[in-house]
């Protein structure tokens, strides 16, 4: 216990020596302070439960664990169902987490997949992962900030992001450089929490437990910021009915099985089910909605 203090203080403090202390960085050391510190072996050891032994993990397995947003890998595979990508094509995710989209899209279509994150412990996790089930040479996790990117413009052919959004306070920064690294006619695809009708907002939410550290925006927000970027709109879905239904379910099981909590525990922390369910009554109570949508440069 006084070893994860110390060395979140040591976090704390690499972080402060990088880069004022603003708001957005206090939320997210924050973030990195309620983080679970072991998180690849707690994820090993969950599927080493099931009788599987480590040579015979697989990404989908894995998938379980490591996709950290409304609905996880099922949501993943419905959005990038329609989208062609070949070994030549670049991806990027913003905000990827511990990087389970990111193996996905490799897995399925063999392209190169390159994710960055503000946590070095996700990043960690990530690299860890890829590793286990031997997709390590089609992923690249890189610790950062989503809005100083450290790639060349014109570089991607896609950029998704999931769930991220709502961490970021510099809105204009997120999608301007996601479109500075964008190659001509590529697409973003995002997957995102917004802000619906004026409520108040139960917290701990998934994403943060103190409002102070949520940036959320609404829909319209979102839709003037891609006008004003210029980038073209393909598609856009609200998820909010799918996100309810599955959550409505989870919860159900959850407080009936309390392990199938494990994989959002080792995300989200102990109070997990209490994250969840506070998500699901803004959902319900159309404070917040889900939404994804496709733009093109
Ligand atoms: C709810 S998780 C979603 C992770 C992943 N996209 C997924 O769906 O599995 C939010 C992620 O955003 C990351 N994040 C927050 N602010 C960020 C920033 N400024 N730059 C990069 N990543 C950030 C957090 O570290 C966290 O991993």
């Amino acid at each position: 216990m006084s070893l994860n203090l110390n060395l979140q203080k040591l976090k704390v403090r690499k972080i402060d020596r990088d880069r004022n202390t603003d708001r957005f960085n206090i939320g997210n050391l924050y973030f990195l302070c309620r983080m679970k510190s072991n998180q690849y072996q707690m994820i090993l050891g969950a599927i080493e439960k099931m009788d599987i032994s480590q040579v015979d993990i697989t990404r989908k397995q894995t998938s379980a664990y490591d996709e950290f947003h409304v609905r996880g890998r099922a949501v993943s595979e419905e959005l990038f169902s329609q989208i062609e990508l070949d070994c030549n094509s670049q991806v990027l995710d913003l905000g990827c987490g511990l990087g389970g989209t990111c193996r996905m899209l490799a897995e399925k279509f063999g392209c190169q997949v390159s994710g960055i994150d503000y946590s070095d412990q996700h990043i960690e996790t990530a690299k860890s992962l890829s590793k286990l089930v031997n997709l390590d040479d089609k992923t690249e996790f890189i610790q950062g900030d989503a809005t100083q990117l450290p790639y060349p413009a014109d570089h991607f052919d896609l950029i998704i992001t999931q769930h991220v959004q709502m961490c970021i306070t510099d809105k204009e920064k997120l999608y301007s450089e996601a479109k500075r690294v964008l190659k001509k006619g590529g697409r973003f695809i995002y997957y995102d929490v917004l802000k619906k009708n004026e409520g108040t907002l139960i917290f701990p939410l998934p994403w943060v437990d103190d409002e102070v550290f949520s940036f959320l925006i609404s829909s319209e927000e979102l839709e003037n910021k891609r006008c004003s970027l210029d980038f073209k709109k393909i598609d856009s879905e609200d998820q909010s009915q799918k996100g309810l239904d599955f959550l409505s379910s989870f919860i159900a099981k959850a407080n009936d099985k309390p392990a199938i909590l494990t994989g959002q525990k080792i995300l989200m922390g102990d109070n997990a089910l209490e994250k969840i369910t506070n998500l699901y009554q803004a959902l319900k109570d159309e404070t917040v909605s889900l939404e994804s949508g496709v733009w093109i440069k």
